[in-house]
């Protein structure tokens, strides 16, 4: 199965979150300045959310995916305020006609003092765990 994992990070969570992805797949995480070359079966996608949305890094990569490159995206991310970034990332690659697994993954991402310190170890093993159950 050809897996790739793709990620925008201002503050370095959804970077430390797709090394535990990497961890579990085996697979490289690159960021999205790097396209998607070659079909892949699974692309884990993880994002943060600023001022209430996912960076417009993260809408451009979007919306250069197409169906016949990306067969299913899983989607992680981490947030402060918001309840997750992923439904803004599933309706914009829905909008492309990509398929979205239902499997999704959202965790505290800090704002200052708020949730400090997080995403934590606790993060880490769950999002490790789902990792394993998406494969
Ligand atoms: C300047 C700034 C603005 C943020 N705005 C929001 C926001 O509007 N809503 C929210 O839920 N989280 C917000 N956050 C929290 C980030 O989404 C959280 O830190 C996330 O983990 C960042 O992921 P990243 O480091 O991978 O970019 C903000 C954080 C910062 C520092």
């Amino acid at each position: 199965m050809a897996i790739a994992i793709r990620y925008y990070s201002k503050f370095g969570h959804s970077a430390k979150m797709a090394e535990t992805v990497s961890e579990v797949t085996g697979v490289k995480p690159e960021t999205t300045d790097v396209p998607i070359s070659e079909p892949v079966d699974v692309l884990y996608l993880g994002s943060g959310v600023f001022l209430g949305k996912i960076s417009s890094d993260m809408t451009r990569f979007i919306r250069s995916l197409t169906p016949d490159k990306v067969k299913q995206v899983v989607c992680f991310g981490s947030c402060a305020i918001i309840k997750s970034p992923v439904p803004q990332m599933r309706s914009l690659l829905e909008a492309q006609g990509i398929t979205v697994s239902e499997k999704e993954f959202t965790c505290k991402g800090s704002m200052g003092p708020l949730h400090a310190g997080h995403p934590d170890q606790q993060d880490m093993d769950n999002l490790r765990k789902f990792i394993q159950s998406t494969l």
